[in-house]
């Protein structure tokens, strides 16, 4: 037996195979509706997805990094890390339970069946959340002489997770987006959204925003901390500013601070 056969190959997982790759955007025209969404002359519309995508993408691309990077020899490099993936996986539940209640909801209303691809979506990535769980889990078990091993598949499986997401993202962003536009007006996407805010526990939103404000535009979180500044208690205002700021660069910090003066 040769050495290259003596090599373990790299396990698949059972109930967990990358789904055929999907075309990034259902909706061919998405950049010239976007444009002339953007367009100075219309009235632009509210973009439901836009900000809490936003967030998803940094928390998803922040953790394949810090997984890539763990310290396998660190006890406590390693254990944060991981609590840092599963951080991940809850956000990742709750948006799914967020759009399946809310969004899909309001899609099935007025066009029945027009949640279906994205509702499939969602239960694959159900699925896909409870075996990253099940192999952070091995991970975190794991003994000296399997841990690189374990680390390795959990950032592979992880990886993968994150590009169907993104994929499922731009669908929601393009295709559903224009669907609850031709069907509701943007007070009854706001409401629709405060019913999602509203949903989410006072303990919980920290950490959305922890992951939304500080990866959005300069424009888009003066907007949103504006809002905030003027509807929150002081003391709870305080409490967002102190959590962000250490989120921002310098530039940002000084930027956030001209724009709530
Ligand atoms: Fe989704």
């Amino acid at each position: 037996m040769n050495a290259r056969t003596q090599v373990e190959a790299f396990p698949l997982v059972p109930g967990y195979q990358p789904r055929p790759a999907v075309p990034a955007a259902s909706s061919p025209d998405f950049i010239a509706r976007m444009a002339a969404n953007d367009a100075a002359a219309a009235p632009k519309r509210h973009e439901i997805y836009h900000a809490v995508h936003k967030g998803l993408r940094a928390a998803m691309s922040d953790a394949v990094v810090r997984l890539g990077r763990v310290d396998l020899d660190s006890i406590t490099h390693r254990a944060e890390t991981l609590a840092a993936i599963a951080d991940l996986l809850q956000l990742c539940r709750e948006h799914l339970e967020h759009e399946n209640n809310f969004l899909h909801t309001a899609m099935e209303r007025v066009v029945p069946g027009s949640s279906c691809t994205c509702a499939d979506d969602h239960r694959h990535h159900v699925k896909a959340i409870d075996a990253l769980t099940s192999r952070l889990d091995e991970a975190a078990a794991a003994d000296p002489l399997g841990r690189e091993r374990a680390f390795k598949v959990l950032y592979r499986l992880l990886a993968t997770f994150v590009a169907e997401n993104f994929a499922h993202m731009e669908i929601e962003e393009s295709a559903n987006t224009e669907l609850l536009w031709q069907h509701y007006s943007d007070a009854e996407l706001l409401a629709i959204e405060h019913q999602i805010h509203a949903h989410i526990k006072p303990e919980r939103m920290m950490t959305w925003l922890r992951w939304i404000l500080p990866n959005v535009t300069r424009q888009q979180r003066a907007a949103m901390m504006r809002g905030m500044q003027a509807g929150m208690p002081p003391e709870l205002f305080a409490g967002v500013l102190d959590m962000v700021k250490p989120h921002l660069s310098a530039f940002e910090r000084a930027a956030l601070v001209v724009d709530l003066a």
